[in-house]
């Protein structure tokens, strides 16, 4: 394998995504995932879409758009491996190992948690308002799917930088303590573009959906964008008066999809008084000769959306496959170990004794027991016994001596202790019984 930098990213699908989503972490991430040392995880965090949002109709409508939305835009499902944090019954699984692992007052310094109490705050009513333990745990699910993958490389937004930092922290407080030398997780880094700036919303702060400031990407067509692009905030100059172009968020929105000269000409021709109204149709122009050929992908796909699951479970599929095995070393390290690992790890010849058993059971008013092989088969099923001591003293004879007292009646083995027969089999099984009951 020649792919060697593993690079995973997520998006939360909580609503329709919009300009802002695809500059910021869709055409990053795609990017990447381009270049052949990448090897590129990209998935929905639906599970984290439960905690902004209670509508199960727009979960739903909302992580098919997404799937559309990212396919549109260039995403390889052959190259990159796509999936849905929900399809992934590992992450929760993790999530609750790193819950363990995870100071409280690591969780209190988050930024989205520390604004929902800021906000309650303001308004007067209790800090913890409407505050559910998904979003005070927001951070350690978003490390579970980090670290599930041994992502290197985390495209994000700047706003969930401090998520990367927690997700290294919990990781490292993990290693420490239960690897012993050995690193179960890789310590991932935020990947932020260098050209890729947040963009400004429609009011000019951070265009996001809980601000309702957003350009739409594909939904509504091109004459949603043109609308959208028409509300920019601007200041009152007139056309013919010089704009100052690092004073209007329309510049910030160009630039982040304009080619060099295309932006210094922009820029030009706002210090030259260009109308507002003018360098909106600019913008909208430049966005819609981007946009138009992957929006008609978009409407093919919300149409078919086999197409999008099938791609989908096969991603999962994959992801999978990785998880599995990490999760069963974690499991193994914080001492979930089934009892057949721990017999394992004691060496072959007692793993072979602890297999051999006797299983005792009640039927009815009377007491018997089985002979179990080492693969669970029943070599022998005991005659009744009317009490149970009786029984156990039946097995404790048969371990300490073996089979010592054996006749045969037609065909049948019959094992004798003190003149009774204790129980009955064909005798091709004889030799296996006395293998099995010498290595109990
Ligand atoms: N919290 C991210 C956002 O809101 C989405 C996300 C969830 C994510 N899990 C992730 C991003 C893991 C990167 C890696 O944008």
């Amino acid at each position: 394998m020649s792919k060697s930098t593993r690079v995973l990213t997520g998006i939360t699908t909580s609503g329709i995504p919009h300009l802002g989503n695809y500059a910021g972490a869709i055409r990053p991430a795609i990017e990447a995932s381009q270049q052949p040392s990448n090897d590129a995880f990209f998935f929905m965090a639906d599970y984290h879409a439960l905690i902004k949002c209670d509508d199960p109709e727009r979960v739903a409508q909302s992580r098919l758009a997404i799937a559309a939305t990212w396919l549109a835009a260039g995403l390889d499902p052959e190259r990159v491996t796509f999936y849905r944090q929900s399809d992934i019954p590992e992450i929760p699984e993790l999530n609750w190992l790193l819950s363990c692992m995870t100071a409280k007052g690591l969780m209190n310094r988050a930024h989205a948690y520390k604004a929902a109490q800021d906000h309650n705050e303001s308004r007067g009513v209790e800090l913890d308002e409407g505050i559910s333990m998904g979003l005070f745990s927001y951070p350690v699910l978003m490390a579970a799917d980090i670290l599930m993958f041994n992502a290197q490389q985390v495209p994000v937004g700047r706003d969930q930088i401090q998520h990367i930092e927690m997700a290294r922290d919990i990781a490292q407080r993990f290693n420490h303590h239960y690897g012993q030398g050995k690193e179960f997780f890789v310590l991932p880094q935020a990947l932020i573009a260098e050209h890729v700036a947040t963009l400004p919303g429609l009011d000019g702060r951070k265009m996001s959906k809980s601000y309702d400031n957003t350009i739409p990407l594909f939904e509504g067509g091109s004459a949603a964008l043109k609308q959208a692009v028409m509300r920019i905030v601007t200041d009152s100059k007139q056309p013919g008066e010089a704009k100052d172009p690092d004073s209007t968020m329309l510049t910030q929105l160009y630039a982040a999809f304009a080619q060099p000269d295309q932006l210094a000409a922009f820029r030009a021709a706002l210090q030259d008084g260009i109308a507002w109204g003018e360098a909106k149709q600019q913008l909208y122009q430049l966005l819609e000769n981007l946009l138009a050929p992957m929006r008609e992908e978009y409407e093919r796909l919300m149409q078919q959306p086999q197409e999008i699951e099938d791609i989908l479970q096969e991603g999962a599929r994959k992801a999978r496959a990785e998880a599995q095995p990490l999760m069963a070393r974690l499991r193994e390290a914080v001492g979930l170990r089934s009892p057949r690992q721990t017999t394992s790890t004691q060496g072959s010849t007692q793993h072979k004794a602890a297999k051999a058993r006797f299983v005792s059971f009640k039927e009815g008013d009377w007491f018997k027991f089985r002979l179990l092989d080492a693969q669970g088969e029943e070599l022998l099923c005991s005659e009744p016994f009317s009490d149970p001591r009786a029984a156990g003293l039946a097995q404790k004879h048969l371990r300490e001596r073996g089979a010592q007292d054996v006749q045969t009646v037609e065909q049948q083995a019959q094992i004798l202790i003190e003149g009774r027969c204790i129980a009955q089999f064909p005798t091709s099984r004889l030799a296996a019984v006395q293998a099995a009951l010498a290595s109990l």
